[in-house]
Parts: structure tokens; C-alpha cells; sequence
């Protein structure tokens, strides 16, 4: 790709852009929120037109007209945000368009064509049911069958933007395992992520950009993670894990929730949280913690449990509710929970302060723009202004904009469930810095995170799930990788 331009309406996506790819690699894209990353992989593959600059691909210029026609090439993709439908099961989602059938193409296959699934998970090592529906998977399940469905195309060149955000450890393994397979057939692939560490146990080589410009090309194996960052935003970061909780031993406790149970995944919960404490919880994916906290906030059906709040009994049978007794819950799955993202940066701001924002039935236009802004900037969000649809934001942005639809709300308690997840690393440290201030303030958070040294470095204390049961806690200062992963593969 040769000085390729992009612009949107008040955006320079894309600055004269080069990059290439060669054969059997894995080429690492590496920038901050907003850098291009994506438009730029859109205009591989067909999905936005080019201003201007070139596209050469096996020798000739190249000039997708869409989707299809790129996947025909053999160039496929694998969006950040997950794009199937729910409601069809996993084979169908994996053949839409390419259906099995049967009596001379009249009737769907079904049985055939989650055979062929079937097959292709056997071959991936995945462990899938073909004829589930989509939406009963988890975001991480979701996203391994949406690598299978590219997979299954026969690719020259695999992109993969942000591919494991959603994925835990070992699913982790899994899906570089099967690059390093694409890899030997000479299967190219480009891979966008925020994990530095990733960067360097899968990819051959890395460019980074930076505001839409070409920053620069390395091989993976001479340069440090240090140097990345600091050719991607400018500046040394550095990560330390927290060394002691900074809650006082008489802090008082703000949410204690007993007994909890709700579906197949939370049995018998059962915790306390303390005013100005950061409560980590770990483990891995499908541990439960997402579907407690659901429970917790009134979106899920509890089945029984007692949840009190300062010390009296809440009763929360809907999200309104909760959201009344001062908890706020920050989805992990943004686009579907988090966000309407057909709607501005201003109105996804105040969305859960709309009361606040109200005088005698009028809405406070200017005080919304003001808050708005303030959070925009402290938050650093990448909007060309706050009319901006959602929609349009960098996947990173859409993330700070659910961040800061709660912190608007201001509410006491402060569930946030993988917040910085898409996140580049100098907002993610933004971000942490927040969750420290809001504690300090006097707020209680819990914070759901698969990134063990997330839950190292914020956490007070952490509390372990496997299985839908809590199986250890652990106070900060003996806390550790090993002792974590300990617990988090306790199965009774
Ligand atoms: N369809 C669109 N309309 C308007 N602006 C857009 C559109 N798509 C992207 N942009 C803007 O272009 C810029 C680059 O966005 P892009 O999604 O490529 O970033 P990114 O590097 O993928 O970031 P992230 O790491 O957050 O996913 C951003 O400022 C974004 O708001
Ligand atoms: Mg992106």
C-alpha cells in the first residue's frame, strides 16, 4: 500500500500511508486509538475508498470494490468489533452465502453443513457445537467461530484487528497456534493489538503509526516493547504492579452480596465491597464473573441471594434499579450493552443521567455540552466534535465514551467489567490513573479483567472465579500470576 489518504468529515485518517506485507508473515500494526489502523485494513479490504495513493497485491494494483470481492482475492478480515448474527446458529453463521444444500439446491443442509463445521473446528481444535445459536456463545467463543468462518475461505492474506481482546489465555494460545499453522501455508497476516506483549511472541515484523502517518517498520526481534510505545505515542510508560491495598482495614463496606446464585453460571456468590477499594476479579473466560455482576445489576434473573447496599437490603429486579440504589456496570461488550451508537458522543455521555440533565421537562442543552466536553477531554476522547455519531468513533474512543457515560452518572459503585479492553496503552494508563482518583474519592469499584496484569496492578484485593463459584481471594500484597491461575483452574 503506497501513500494512501484518507479523510472524513473534519478526520485525516490517513496520511500517505505505506505499508506492506510479505508472504507467510505476521506483520504487527501497532498504534495509539485513532492512528488509522482500521480504516486502514477497510481499505484493503474494499470496505472505504481510498482518497488517493495505491494498492499493489500479488504483483498487479488492486482496487476491492467491496468486501466480496477482496474475500474472492483472498483477502479476508476479522473485525474488532464481533459481526454475526445471533440468532443463527454457528454453522450457519460460519456458511451465510455459501449454504450446503440439498435436493438439487432447494432445501439448507443443515445436517451437511455443520458436518462441515464440524470439521473445520476438528481441524482448528476448536471446541464448538455447530448447532448452537450464535448468541448463547460468550464474546470470546464468538470470536474463535468468527476466525474459523475466515479461516474456512482459503486466504492469501488474514487480517486480524484485535483479535484476542476478547479471548483468555489458553484461547490465546489456540488462535496463535493456528496463525503459526496459516503461517507455514504462506498464508500472510496482518495483526492489530494493544498487547505489547503479544507482539512479540507472534509477529515477524511491526509498523507503527501514529495521527495517520507511517511512524516505522522493524523486525519484532530487534526491538524492545519500550521502543514500540515510544515510536507509537512519544513517551516512556511504565507498568508497576500494586505493592499494597491502599484501603484503610476500618473502611466501611459499601455492597455485600450473599449467597448469590443466577442460570448455570453463578453459584452461591458471595463477597463484601469497601468504600475507596479497587476489588479485582480474575479468572478466565466463562468463569462467571460477567454473568454475577449481570445478576448483581438486575440485567440477569437472580434466583436467590441477598444484596445489601450501605448496609441495608436492595431490592434489584432491573438495571433502573440499581442504577437508583448508586451502581453503575460498564459492559464489556460495548456495542451491544454499552453504547447506541447511532447516537452522538453527547447523548451516549449523559445516557444514564438524563434526570440530572432535566429542569420542568426541558433538557439543560448547556449543561450537557458542558459535561460532555469536560469528560471528552479528560478522557481524551478522538471526536472531530461531540455531534459525532458514535458509530464513527475508533474502537478505543467508543470505549471512552461507555467510560465516561458512567463516571457522568457519578454513581457510588462502580462495576467495571474489562474497561480497557481495546484500550492503547497512554489511555489505559489515563484510565487507571481515574479508577485510582475515583477510589480515593471514596468510591467502590469491582473490576472484571482477564489481563492478569491489570488485575495485579489496580486491584486492593482479588477475588477469584472459576466455574460460576468463587474459589479464592487473595489480598494484594501475596498476590501473584501463579497463585491467580492457581485458583482460576479450581475446578471444585
Ligand atoms: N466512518 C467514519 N466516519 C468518520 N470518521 C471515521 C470513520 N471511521 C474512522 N473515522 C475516524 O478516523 C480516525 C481513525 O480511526 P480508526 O478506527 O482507523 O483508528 P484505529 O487506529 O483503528 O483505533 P483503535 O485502536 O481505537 O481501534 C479516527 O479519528 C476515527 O474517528
Ligand atoms: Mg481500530
Amino acid at each position: 500500500m503506497k501513500h494512501i489518504d484518507k479523510r472524513f468529515k473534519g478526520v485525516h485518517a490517513l496520511k500517505g500511508l505505506d505499508f506492506d506485507l510479505c508472504e507467510g508473515e505476521v506483520h504487527a500494526l501497532v498504534g495509539e486509538n485513532g492512528a488509522g489502523k482500521s480504516t486502514l485494513m477497510k481499505i484493503l479490504t474494499g470496505i472505504y475508498e481510498k482518497d488517493s495513493g495505491e494498492i499493489h497485491y500479488l504483483g498487479k494494483m488492486f482496487h476491492p470494490q467491496g468486501p466480496k470481492e477482496a474475500l474472492q482475492m483472498g483477502i479476508g478480515i476479522i473485525h474488532q468489533e464481533l459481526n454475526m448474527m445471533d440468532h443463527l446458529t454457528v454453522a450457519q453463521n460460519i456458511f451465510i452465502g455459501r449454504e450446503s444444500m440439498k435436493m438439487k439446491g432447494l432445501f439448507l443442509d443443515e445436517k451437511a453443513q455443520n458436518e462441515r463445521a464440524r470439521k473445520l473446528f476438528e481441524q482448528l481444535n476448536m471446541n464448538i457445537d455447530p448447532a448452537e445459536k450464535l448468541g448463547k456463545l460468550t464474546v470470546g467463543m464468538q470470536q474463535m467461530v468468527e476466525i474459523a468462518k475466515a479461516v474456512s475461505h482459503n486466504l492469501k492474506v488474514l487480517i486480524l484487528d484485535e483479535p484476542t481482546a476478547a479471548l483468555t489465555n489458553t484461547e490465546i494460545d489456540e488462535l496463535f497456534s493456528i496463525m503459526r499453522k496459516l503461517a507455514q501455508d504462506q498464508v500472510a497476516m496482518i495483526y492489530i493489538s494493544h498487547r505489547m506483549d503479544e507482539i512479540h511472541r507472534i509477529t515477524d515484523r511491526v509498523t507503527v503509526m501514529r495521527d495517520g502517518e507511517y511512524i516505522g517498520t522493524k523486525d519484532t526481534d530487534k526491538v524492545t516493547k519500550e521502543e514500540i510505545i515510544q515510536m507509537m505515542v512519544g513517551r516512556v510508560i511504565y507498568e508497576d504492579p500494586k505493592q499494597k491495598s491502599n484501603v484503610p482495614a476500618d473502611a466501611e463496606v459499601v455492597l455485600k452480596v450473599t449467597g448469590l446464585n443466577a442460570g448455570r453460571m453463578v453459584k452461591d456468590v458471595s463477597f463484601s465491597l469497601h468504600r475507596g477499594e479497587i476489588l479485582g476479579f480474575a479468572g478466565l473466560i466463562g468463569a462467571g464473573r460477567t454473568e454475577t455482576m449481570r445478576a448483581l445489576f438486575g440485567a440477569d434473573v437472580s434466583t436467590s441471594g441477598i444484596i445489601e447496599v450501605n448496609g441495608r437490603r436492595a431490592f434489584i429486579s432491573d438495571p433502573m434499579a440499581a442504577v437508583r440504589y448508586g451502581i453503575g456496570y460498564l459492559s464489556e461488550d460495548r456495542k451491544r450493552y454499552g453504547l447506541a451508537t447511532g447516537l452522538s458522543v453527547e447523548d451516549n455521555s449523559i445516557m444514564a443521567s438524563y434526570e440530572d440533565f432535566q429542569k420542568h421537562g426541558f433538557m439543560r442543552k448547556t449543561q450537557i455540552t458542558e459535561t460532555a466536553q469536560e469528560y471528552a477531554e479528560t478522557l481524551k476522547i478522538k471526536t472531530p466534535s461531540l455531534d459525532q455519531l458514535v458509530v464513527n468513533l475508533s474502537g478505543g474512543n467508543q470505549q471512552k465514551v461507555v467510560i465516561a457515560k458512567w463516571l457522568i452518572r457519578n454513581s457510588d459503585i462502580l462495576i467495571f467489567d474489562e474497561p480497557t479492553r481495546g484500550i492503547d496503552v497512554g489511555a489505559k494508563s489515563e484510565i487507571y490513573h481515574l479508577m485510582n482518583e475515583l477510589a480515593k474519592e471514596g468510591k467502590a469499584i469491582i473490576m472484571i479483567s482477564s489481563e492478569m496484569p491489570e488485575v495485579l496492578r489496580m486491584s486492593d484485593r482479588i477475588m477469584v472465579m472459576c466455574e460460576g463459584r468463587i474459589t479464592g481471594e487473595l489480598d494484594i500484597c501475596d498476590a501473584d500470576q501463579e497463585q491467580i491461575m492457581h485458583y482460576a483452574t479450581m475446578n471444585n
